[in-house]
């Protein structure tokens, strides 16, 4: 596959997701950024848009974060050189760039976070840094000078009166100039430093892994519900000599009431499913067609229908049913609709002529409907 160069997607998985950095030439040839920098600035200044201004040299301190939206007069005030505008999630606003993260579906479709564009003018940059996820850095536009180093970095090595997390003394073990249509995969904690040569655009496709701490404390409001009336027992209770001492049985039984709420797997892997496509903050309902016949017929007449970019879409398949999870919601759904969900989750763009196919005596396609009334797939204009 093109996107990986000469590597095969199962090498790739075997040797570099999450062990080494790899830079693949031509990942993308003649790739063409569906968004201008001017347009990426645009967006930055809508309402409901997650977007930073970087000022290496800015007018209060270094490494000057401001956060949008912005106003126009924010772009034409900075300097020349040294600045950089990210703008988050740009895969839920534009269709072209979530279909582009179909592309990477030889990793779980649960596992991508979003797609992040930054524009830099000459000597952007966001400073030598490290992230806790994977990432691949596609260069969309100009060039980017990547410098990069495996060391194991400690909180030491942090600037502590910057709002960035900035690495005071970086050394680049190695660099590559980027190229539009280059492409580098980093797996977490590999510092790393990305300067602008010229006008350039960088996408980043970044992945998520859930902390502990973020699966514990959402897990636990999710059963906040579930263990709410049970309280704590002892009716074997016997005498004990300090009334101070809490016993080692007592111990026992408190962490089997708390443990007993998470133990049962389908339970766990329901909310897991609903939890991990629940994405929707940024969710406007278009308006649907709302009546189910002149659904049918859009579907025959239409050449795609997508799924919005904001919508996550998941399956679990648990050996009797399936359990689809879209913007964290579940259905379950009987195991002979395995094939369309399979299509329907691997693709953001669908073909209605592919869709049309799974159509059965099970209605099968009522799914889409549904999807379809729920905002979750819309026909392309
Ligand atoms: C950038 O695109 O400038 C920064 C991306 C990153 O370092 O993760
Ligand atoms: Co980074």
């Amino acid at each position: 596959m093109q996107q990986l160069g000469n590597i095969t997607q199962s090498d790739f998985l075997k040797q570099y997701w999450q062990k080494k950095p790899l830079l693949v030439r031509q990942a993308f040839p003649n790739y063409k950024s569906p968004i201008s920098p001017e347009e990426l600035a645009g967006l930055a200044c809508e309402e409901g848009i997650e977007s930073r201004l970087i000022q290496e040299n800015g007018p209060d301190r270094p490494w000057q974060v401001q956060y949008g939206p912005f106003k126009e007069n924010d772009f034409t005030s900075l300097p020349k050189s040294h600045w950089s505008l990210l703008v988050q999630a740009a895969d839920h606003h534009i269709p072209e760039l979530s279909q582009l993260l179909d592309e990477f579906n030889f990793i779980p479709n649960w596992r991508i976070d979003d797609l992040m564009i930054s524009y830099a003018p000459i000597h952007g940059s966001v400073g030598p840094h490290l992230d806790n996820y994977d990432v691949f850095l596609l260069q969309v536009k100009g060039r980017r000078h990547w410098h990069i180093n495996e060391h194991a970095y400690t909180e030491d090595d942090f600037d502590n009166d910057l709002e960035l997390r900035i690495l005071n003394s970086f050394n680049a073990e190695e660099d590559w100039v980027l190229k539009p249509g280059d492409m580098l995969y980093l797996p977490p904690g590999v510092a790393h430093h990305g300067i602008a040569l010229d006008d350039c655009l960088t996408y980043s496709i970044g992945f998520r892994a859930p902390s502990q701490k973020e699966l514990l404390s959402a897990f636990t409001v999710n059963f906040n519900d579930v263990a709410k009336d049970k309280f704590y027992t002892d009716p074997k209770l016997k005498t004990q000599e300090f009334s101070g001492e809490i016993k080692k049985e007592d111990i026992e039984s408190l962490h089997e009431m708390v443990l007993s709420t998470c133990s049962n797997k389908a339970d766990f892997a329901s909310w897991f499913g609903r939890f991990i496509t629940d994405n929707r903050d940024d969710y406007e309902q278009e308006e649907a067609i709302v009546n189910e016949p002149e659904f049918y017929t859009s579907l025959k007449e239409a050449k795609h229908i997508s799924r919005y970019g904001n919508v996550r879409m998941s399956y679990i398949d648990d050996g009797n049913t399936i359990k689809l999870f879209y913007a964290g919601n579940e259905s379950s759904l009987p195991k002979s609709q395995l094939p369309l969900i399979q299509y329907l989750c691997s693709k953001h763009r669908l073909e209605c002529a592919v869709l049309l196919k799974f159509d059965d005596e099970h209605h099968s396609l009522s799914l889409l409907y549904k999807l379809h009334k729920e905002g979750c797939l819309t026909f392309d204009e």
